[in-house]
């Protein structure tokens, strides 16, 4: 016998579906079902497509959780943001095993979840800094608990992820790009193309990668195009984008630092996988004295695991608010907002 939350997250290109022990905080089962390949010859995700093996694949990861059903105390899913045609099918799954079981439904929002990757399995660590790098935002959040969560500054157009994403697609590498580009690197020299590193005269604290991605369009373009570009020319452009990439999360995230005395810091999300990014901002925490918290790499790309461990939270503090399951797509939100 156990108290467990089952939770389902479907926002993006990954069917996902958690068992967490709401007592223990342990994660009882964690099943995943990646789309990558699906998409990879479209260089991104197509949300019809994306929609459709979710209604396949979530259903049949439920299936394989049922002998625990007895043990289930409340559903979990992701309900914004995200694509809305991919967030319906968790929630259609959610509401369906909700019913079922007899149980609550918790609404979450998937960037709390990335935040509470940090904590599966254990206790939560607050208050925390986080940068929060993914294939839909750039943002730098400021958390005092599960519920309240501050937006200090964010992308004024692409994601850092997207950047890379695009990148990749101009160079012809395939999707998910970030961790193409991240492994070409490493054969790469990163000072061998001058790259602009951006709002660098700017006293704005605010991301901004369309600039940075164009210089690079402008570079592949002056090599006669992709096809035309050899190998070594590909790892030197994919180091020298993740330089000015680094330099300006760094340059950024110096000026909160400067400003904010929160003791702890953490990198979350989709682009936290990437080491290169990972180590400048160690060197970061430690000019500024900050105990940097890890993602472990498992939970770094969208997963349930996270939701459940937000969810669990929530179910403790009785939250259950109906209004948290309407499905969205993603909101501007300006900083000082809560998110
Ligand atoms: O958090 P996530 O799985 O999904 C969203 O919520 O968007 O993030 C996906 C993004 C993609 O853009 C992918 O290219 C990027 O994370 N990513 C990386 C790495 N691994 C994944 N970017 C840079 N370096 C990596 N190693
Ligand atoms: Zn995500």
């Amino acid at each position: 016998m156990g108290n467990l939350i089952l939770s389902i997250e479907s926002s993006c290109d990954d069917s996902s579906v958690a068992l967490t022990d709401i007592d223990s905080l342990e994660l009882i089962e964690h099943l995943k079902v990646s789309q990558e390949a699906e998409h990879s010859s479209y260089g991104g995700v197509v949300p019809e497509l994306a929609s459709r093996l979710h209604a396949v694949a979530l259903p049949k990861l439920l299936e394989k959780i049922k002998p625990y059903f007895a043990d289930i105390k409340a559903v979990a899913v992701t309900t914004h943001p995200g694509l809305s045609v991919s967030l319906h099918e968790g929630v259609i799954m959610a509401k369906g095993a909700a019913a079922f079981l007899n149980v609550p439904i918790i609404g979450v929002n998937h960037l709390k979840g990335h935040i509470y990757s940090l904590f599966i399995g254990k206790e939560q660590t607050l208050p925390l800094l986080v940068l929060l790098v993914s294939g839909g935002h750039t943002q730098i959040i400021e958390v005092e608990s599960y519920d309240k969560m501050k937006l200090l500054a964010t992308t004024i157009d692409d994601s850092v992820g997207e950047a890379y994403d695009k990148v990749a697609k101009m160079l012809s590498l395939g999707y998910p790009g970030g961790p193409i580009i991240e492994k070409l690197a490493l054969e790469g020299d990163e000072n061998s193309f001058n790259l602009p590193v951006p709002m660098q005269n700017s006293p704005l604290v605010a991301f901004s990668l369309s600039g940075l991605k164009n210089a690079v369009r402008l570079q592949i373009e002056a090599l006669g195009g992709a096809k035309n570009m050899s190998r070594q020319d590909i790892c030197n452009l994919s180091a020298s984008f993740q330089k000015a990439v680094l330099k300006h999360l760094l340059q950024k995230s110096k000026k909160v630092f400067k400003e904010n005395i929160i003791p702890n810091f953490a990198i979350v999300g989709g682009v936290s996988a990437n080491s290169y990014i990972k180590e400048g901002f160690k060197k970061l925490c430690k000019e500024f004295n900050k105990n940097m918290l890890e993602v472990d790499l498992k939970y770094t790309s969208d997963n349930a695991a996270m939701i459940g461990r937000w969810a669990i939270e929530a179910y403790k503090n009785g939250d259950f608010s109906e209004d948290s399951l309407k499905v969205g797509a993603t909101k501007r939100l300006q900083p000082g907002s809560l998110i």
